[in-house]
């Protein structure tokens, strides 16, 4: 009995000196955060715009790890994407590109869409009905520019332009808002967060199924084929090196319409607010434009390779509002980067409006200077990690030539065809800059301006 205590402090000591010298084999040092509160953690430090809030954050943090860490060193460990609840429901498990889990699946999916819906050559393919349907919306602005000094929304012509232009591409054919639901596509996808995405995600089968229906249905008369033709073909063909269904099908053409859709209409709509808020830029482009171009027709996308202005406003443009500011990225394996662990399965958020906006990077960050490019060699494509709207690495955006044209041939097009003017005698510094943090980070308000036509074909 009387050894009992000894024995058991003896016991107390080797089992704590051994815990102390696993713990110092294994102490692991992890990056620190700021602090949280009980249960509720960081989410009080979070507010509307969440790239803000991540912004002045990392103000008071010290710098750990650049996008170029995540995104080319350490991209084969990065390149997966966290579980989301949304895309569960809308994008059959997630079995899409934009929220697909890194893997074989993923790879071929992704080299599938971008051999065969996003190739130069597919590209190349709409570019009649491209340039048609942008006729069609200069057309209808002219309509009612004659009116004197009407007040147009450019924010709602800009989107329908886009949402028209994606689905012609996609599905063949325009579909208006209420074919998919009455309260309209845009309305749709945003409310997905908010409303039962079961509801929603049989609202968007119905629609998916309807339309591969008629596609089947219609496959033989067609001359050109759209990307639920050539879907199909892959389908039929047994191409893919994975089972390939109407669920895969499906899960591809709703990633086609929310990336192209909010993300090409959002950056014009940037773009033609900082031209509004800065007039001798505007009057610069379209000085560039009348040289190249000349007053007596409309641009064509073979004119934009030698608008070199128009390349700097738009870069400048994508470098000041980042269409998809928080980007989320998942380790797919421990790691150790800059001497922390991080851990299997951590979530990284790449805050690509803070990058494009590091004042230790860019000189006068906040402001609208497309001049800043004049002489330089940085790249939007993924390659200069300083300016990187389409991400970079394996995740990079696969349609960012698409969008690229389109942002280019839009901008150029209204700024070419019409002088704008803002309403109301409203001054240009007056005209707000409110960010809607979302799929798209888009006008919080929608833009107004006054076109009046200048070609000289009226
Ligand atoms: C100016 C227009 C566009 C911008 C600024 C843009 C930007 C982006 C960004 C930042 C990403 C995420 C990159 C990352 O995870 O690091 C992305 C991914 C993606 N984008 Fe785009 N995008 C545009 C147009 C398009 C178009 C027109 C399409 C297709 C028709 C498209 C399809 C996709 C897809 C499928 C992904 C997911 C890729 C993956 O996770 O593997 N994008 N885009």
């Amino acid at each position: 009995m009387a050894l009992i205590w000894p024995t058991l402090v003896v016991i107390f000591i080797v089992y704590a000196f051994y815990e102390l010298l696993n713990n110092i084999q294994n102490r692991k040092r992890h990056p620190r955060g700021p602090k949280g509160l009980p249960i509720i953690g960081h989410l009080h430090l979070l507010g509307k715009n969440p790239h803000h809030d991540f912004l002045k954050l990392a103000k008071t943090m010290v710098p750990l790890y650049t996008a170029e860490k995540f995104l080319k060193t350490y991209d084969h460990i990065f390149a997966s994407r966290p579980h989301n609840e949304a895309a569960q429901y809308l994008a059959y498990g997630q079995k899409n590109l934009i929220s697909g889990k890194y893997g074989p699946y993923w790879r071929n999916m992704r080299k599938l869409c971008t051999q065969h819906l996003l190739s130069n050559q597919k590209i190349n393919s709409f570019q009649s009905m491209r340039r048609q349907q942008v006729e069609l919306m200069i057309k209808s602005l002219k309509n009612e520019a004659c009116d004197h000094r009407v007040v147009v929304d450019l924010s709602a012509k800009i989107s329908s332009l886009s949402a028209d232009l994606t689905c012609l591409m996609v599905f063949g054919k325009k579909y208006t808002d209420e074919d998919l639901d009455k309260r309209g596509f845009k309305a749709v996808v945003n409310d997905g967060l908010t409303r039962q995405l079961k509801d929603l995600s049989k609202v968007f089968d119905e629609f998916l199924e309807k339309i591969i229906d008629e596609h089947v249905q219609s496959r033989d008369q067609k001359q050109s084929k759209d990307f639920v033709d050539t879907m199909l073909d892959i389908m039929q063909s047994g191409e893919a090196e994975f089972q390939f269904d109407r669920r895969h099908i499906k899960a591809i053409l709703f990633d086609m319409l929310i990336a192209a859709m909010g993300t090409s209409a959002t950056p014009i709509e940037w773009i033609l607010t900082e031209l509004l808020r800065h007039p001798h830029v505007m009057k610069k482009l379209q000085k560039e434009l009348e040289e190249v171009v000349g007053l007596e027709r409309m641009v064509k996308q073979s004119d934009l390779e030698k608008l070199n202005y128009l390349d700097m406003v738009v870069k400048e443009g994508l470098r000041l509002h980042a269409v998809a500011p928080l980007v989320p990225h998942e380790a797919m394996e421990d790691c150790v980067a800059n001497s922390f662990h991080i851990q299997k399965g951590s979530r990284i958020l790449i805050n690509f409006y803070a990058v494009q906006r590091d004042p230790d990077i860019w000189s006068e960050p906040e402001k609208f200077l497309p001049e800043r490019f004049v002489g330089s060699s940085i790249d939007i494509r993924g390659r200069d990690f300083q300016l990187l709207p389409f991400g970079s690495g394996r995740r990079s955006c696969p349609g960012m030539q698409l969008g690229i044209i389109i942002v280019q041939l839009i901008v150029a097009q209204l700024v070419h065809c019409f002088d704008w003017e803002l309403p109301k005698g409203m001054q240009p510094c007056e005209l707000d800059v409110e960010e809607n943090f979302g799929l798209a980070t888009s006008r919080e308000n929608p833009l107004v301006a006054i076109p009046t036509y200048r070609l000289n074909n009226a």
